[in-house]
Order: structure tokens, then C-alpha cells, then sequence
């Protein structure tokens, strides 16, 4: 027999259904609710909805498990590419060598992007903030294929998938070049992928430049780690915006738009300007812990706390582990990460921070990895955006695909002035 739940409301008892995912997580299906009731819910922030089924990722934020396509990222991290794991995400398993082969064959013959692009970047202002740059760019992809951009032909979203992931490394480094006043440098389709974003970003055409396959494979792992999470706020985004049957490259830069806020993928850059705010500030970490615990002071702790991880975030362990390795080679310097650690330190042990299960999230040391590679602190969030990258095509590809395909529509409780009669500009009030 089947579980319900019972709501009784004005003299009525009204029964609906209680789904139940892979590994036991139970949800009401609320979607017959207004027709039947007249009533709506009420969820600010959606702390209690599930907007879709999905089959793509699965997190427990209590016992700090992350599973994309049921794998725990601790083995894909350790065991797979950011290309291997983009083909699981986005096509449902490991892939063959054949498949594999052929995903990056594609992904490698296209990797440029029409010339006519270089010209949209000389039309923004000087040193632009490369996120904005990089949405803007890839949005106008849409320009450049405008007669492939079917949501329902199976074919011309494949091709739109293998262009976005090849050409956004490619888009990321130019928004970097455009703002440094370097000239771009051309995709190398015999470097892996990471490699080629790395020579892409630093090299010159005056002088050779070798890739650091250590610092390539660093960066590979980054990706991994930040390349699917389930329904966060940009994932939410590339859904709505795709539920219009809009096509890929636009729910995508809607999507890093969504992700460059603060409280999303812009925390990794907040954190390293708070680190350094309070290695400016004469170091004094126990100040900055008291403002994030006043409850009248709008400072937060950038990088720690996760709407779902309550115990501890997986990704932010394995950060750890490689912040380590970095950190502890001959040479390797970095002033900020004495702040981190003892930020890190005081904060676990604090009572505050204990009761509201705030713990350190993945960007809290992602920002001092990327700073090792040289990325600039105003790139972090576009490195987050090439490493989501293959989760938000994997949930539009799904969306497109569902049998249950519905325009996302939320519904709003008002509460604004009932009906009124308009005012003749001379009879208003000041
Ligand atoms: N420092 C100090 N207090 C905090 C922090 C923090 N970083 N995060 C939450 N709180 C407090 C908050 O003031 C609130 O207190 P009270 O109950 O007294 O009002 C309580 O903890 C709950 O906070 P919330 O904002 O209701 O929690 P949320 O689940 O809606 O927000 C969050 C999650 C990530 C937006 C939030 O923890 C935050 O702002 N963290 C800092 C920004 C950050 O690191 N973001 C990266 C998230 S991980 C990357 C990603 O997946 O996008």
C-alpha cells in the first residue's frame, strides 16, 4: 500500500501521495494541491521543496555524502578526469574508452571560437569583471549557431553540448586576456583538457611556455569537485530558465550570471578578500569571528555554512587534503593560509558556530589553491563556472527530456494593496 499524507483543511480530509528516492529520502507530491484544496504553498527560499526528480546527483547534507550518478566524489576525485566525469554526468555513466575517445575528439574540434567573437570583447570597457564578460559571451553563442539551437532534436543539442564545453575554457581565458590587455592565445587541442586552460590563461606569443602537469592536475580535481550540486541556486536557474524551452547557451549564461552572487559561486573570491581584509587589518582573527556572531553586523563568514551540508561538506575535506600537499612543498608560500587556519580553528571549536552547524565549505580553500596557480582572485568564479559547467547541462538535458516537462511557474502569496482606483497625478499626496 502505497504512503499518503492526510491534509484535513475546512471540514475536508484531502490524501496525496509520498514519493520516495534511491536512498530512502521521502517527498509529498503536492502538485494536485491548488486544484483540489485552492491552497498554495508557502516556501521562501525552498527550503522544503523539491522542485524536480532527478537522477543526476545525490547529496545527504547531514552525513556529508555527495554522489554523482551514485559514484562518491571521494573516488571520482581520486580516480577520474573532469572530462570522464562531465560524460557521466551528463550521459548517465562511466563512459567506454570509445565514448570517452569520442567526447573528447569533440570536444577538441571545437575548442575555437569564431573569430567575430574577439570582436564582442573589444566592445566592453576596459578591465571588466571576466564573469560578466564570460555570460555575455557565452550567451551570444546563440548568435553564432542560431539554426542549431532545437531543444527537442536530439542531434543539435549534442552538438550544442560539445560546443559549450569545448569553447567555454577557451571564452574564460580570452575575459581573462581582454583583462590584463594580453593578447589571446589559441586553444591547444594536444593538451587535456586543464592543460590547455592553464597555456590558454598564461602563455604569450612572444615566448615558449610549458604546462605544469602538476598544476593542471590540481586544477583538474577543482572541477571535479565543483561539477554537479544538485539543485543550487544556478542549477535552479539553468532549469527555469531551459523550462521556457530555451536553448542551451542562454539558460547557461543566465545560470553563471546566478552564480556569481556572493552567497553562491562569488564565496570563493569573498573569502580571499576577507582573509586579506584581516591580514590587513593586523591579523586579528578572533575580531572578525565576534562580527560574524553579532547579530548586529551583516559580516558573515565567507566560506562557511551550506544551505544543506549540516555536519561537514565532502568537498571541502578533499580540498583540505590537497590544500595540504600544496602548502606543504618546499617554497610553496602563502601568507593568507596562516589566517585561514586559525579562522578555521577558532571557529569549529566556537559554540555559535557549533549550534548553527556551520562548518568550512568547498570555497574556503579553493580560493588559496587557485591563488597557487596564479588564477586571479576576480577568475575564481569563472573557474567555478567552467567546473559546473557539465552539471548544468546534464540537469537542462534531463529537464528537456522529462516526461513530466512543465514551464517553471512558481505561485506568490500577495500581499499588496487590494484593488484601488488610479489618481489623477494633481490629486496625490506628497
Ligand atoms: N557566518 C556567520 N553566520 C552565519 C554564516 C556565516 N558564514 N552562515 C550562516 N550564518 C548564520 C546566519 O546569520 C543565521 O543566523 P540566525 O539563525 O541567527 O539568523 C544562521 O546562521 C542560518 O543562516 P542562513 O543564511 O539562514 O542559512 P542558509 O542555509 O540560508 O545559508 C549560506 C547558507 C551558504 C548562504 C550561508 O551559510 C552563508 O551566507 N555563508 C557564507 C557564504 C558562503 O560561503 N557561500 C558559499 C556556499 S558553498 C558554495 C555553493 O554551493 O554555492
Amino acid at each position: 500500500m502505497a504512503e499518503t499524507v492526510k491534509l484535513a483543511y475546512q471540514g475536508k480530509t484531502y490524501e496525496f501521495p509520498v514519493l520516495e528516492g534511491t536512498c530512502g529520502e521521502k517527498a509529498i507530491d503536492i502538485s494536485t494541491l491548488r486544484t483540489t484544496t485552492g491552497l498554495i504553498t508557502f516556501d521562501p527560499g525552498y527550503m522544503s521543496t523539491g522542485s524536480c526528480q532527478s537522477q543526476i546527483t545525490y547529496l545527504d547534507g547531514e552525513k556529508g555524502i555527495l554522489l554523482y550518478r551514485g559514484y562518491p566524489i571521494e573516488q571520482i576525485a581520486e580516480k577520474s578526469s573532469f572530462i570522464e566525469t562531465a560524460c557521466l554526468l551528463i550521459y548517465g555513466e562511466l563512459p567506454t574508452r570509445e565514448q570517452l575517445d569520442y567526447f573528447q575528439y569533440h570536444l577538441v574540434h571545437h575548442s575555437m571560437v569564431h573569430e567575430s567573437i574577439k570582436n564582442l570583447y573589444d566592445g566592453f570597457p576596459n578591465n571588466p569583471h571576466p564573469m560578466a564578460v564570460c555570460s555575455a559571451i557565452v550567451g551570444s553563442l546563440a548568435t553564432f549557431y542560431q539554426n542549431e539551437l532545437n531543444v527537442r532534436n536530439e542531434r543539435e543539442v549534442e552538438i550544442a553540448i560539445h560546443r559549450l564545453m569545448a569553447k567555454l575554457p577557451t571564452i574564460a581565458a580570452y575575459s581573462y586576456k581582454k583583462s590584463i590587455g594580453q593578447p589571446f592565445q589559441y586553444p591547444d587541442n594536444t593538451l587535456s583538457y586543464s592543460a590547455n586552460f592553464l597555456k590558454m590563461m598564461f602563455s604569450l606569443p612572444c615566448e615558449p611556455y610549458e604546462v605544469d602537469e602538476d598544476a593542471a592536475k590540481v586544477l583538474d580535481v577543482l572541477l571535479i569537485l565543483h561539477a554537479d550540486h544538485e539543485q543550487n541556486c544556478s542549477t535552479s536557474t539553468v532549469r527555469l530558465v531551459g523550462s521556457s524551452m530555451c536553448n542551451l547557451f542562454a539558460s547557461v549564461s543566465s545560470a553563471i550570471y546566478a552564480l556569481w552572487g556572493p552567497l553562491h559561486g562569488g564565496a570563493n573570491q569573498a573569502v580571499i578578500e576577507m582573509l586579506q581584509n584581516i591580514h590587513d587589518d593586523g591579523g586579528d582573527v578572533n575580531k572578525y569571528v565576534q562580527k560574524a556572531k553579532d547579530p548586529n553586523d551583516s559580516f558573515r563568514l565567507m566560506g562557511f555554512g551550506h544551505r544543506v551540508y549540516k555536519n561537514f561538506d565532502p568537498r571541502s575535506r578533499i580540498i583540505k587534503k590537497l590544500a595540504d600537499k600544496i602548502f606543504s612543498k618546499p617554497g610553496a608560500q602563502e601568507p593568507l593560509l596562516d589566517i585561514a587556519l586559525q579562522l578555521e580553528e577558532i571557529a569549529i571549536k566556537d559554540s555559535y558556530f557549533i549550534e548553527k552547524k556551520l562548518y568550512p565549505n568547498v570555497d574556503f580553500y579553493s580560493g588559496l589553491i587557485y591563488r597557487t596557480l596564479n588564477i586571479p582572485i576576480n577568475m575564481f568564479p569563472v573557474m567555478f563556472a567552467i567546473g559546473r559547467l557539465p552539471g548544468w547541462i546534464a540537469q537542462w538535458k534531463e529537464l528537456q527530456e522529462d516526461k513530466q516537462f512543465k514551464i517553471g511557474r512558481p505561485r506568490q502569496l500577495y500581499k499588496g494593496s487590494p484593488k484601488r482606483d488610479y489618481v489623477a497625478i494633481e490629486n496625490r499626496q506628497e
